[in-house]
């Protein structure tokens, strides 16, 4: 019987405030194959505020067709509602501004809270903050919006969302940034 050394890391490795040559087996089929990250700066002229309704905008940040997986700001402008919606997806949100919650639920998601948002959840979300919010969202699958009478609407995918970022860029004379799509 062998034995093996086991490292347990409790701290990064490395500090040395340099590029390191990394080994990589598959380094060609990665070069092949790979597909490169991506990076959006927070400037209005590689991604701009596209209106949602009266009082609140969208800023999208990503699109990946392959697993309908989309990402991007909401910004309510000031409190109000974004309409009763259905996941069957999931969602990943962060609060960055103001405030935010479900009618559904009992707390309260201001700067730095986390949420996060499974299929089948079926909610309505407010900001009672008279600045609204701004939410980083990280979203996986389609989203039901459905009328205050409960009846269907929409579903709104990466197909959707692609749609109203490159609608809006085409109106404003805005370059479409293919740094969105990966
Ligand atoms: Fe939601």
């Amino acid at each position: 019987m062998t034995t093996s050394t086991i490292t347990k890391m409790t701290a990064p490795p490395s500090t040395a405030y340099k590029i390191v040559d990394v080994p990589e087996a598959y380094a060609d089929v990665i070069k092949r194959y790979g597909i490169p990250g991506t990076f959006v700066s927070s400037s209005e002229r590689e991604s701009p505020w596209v209106p949602f309704g009266p009082n609140a905008a969208i800023r999208h940040l990503l699109f990946d067709t392959r697993h309908n997986i989309f990402s991007n700001i909401l910004w309510m402008k000031s409190g109000g509602v974004v309409g009763t919606h259905k996941h069957r997806g999931t969602v990943v949100m962060v609060c960055l501004e103001g405030s935010a919650r479900y009618l559904e639920y009992d707390w309260v998601a201001g700067p730095g809270d986390f949420i996060f948002e499974t299929p089948g959840l079926i909610h309505t979300l407010v900001s009672d903050h008279p600045n609204g919010v701004k939410l980083f969202a990280w979203l996986q699958g389609p989203i039901e919006f459905y009328d205050d009478k409960g009846n269907f609407v929409e579903t709104l995918d990466v197909w959707w969302f692609i749609n109203h970022y490159e609608s809006y860029c085409r109106e404003h004379n805005i370059p479409i940034n293919k740094q969105l799509y990966i």
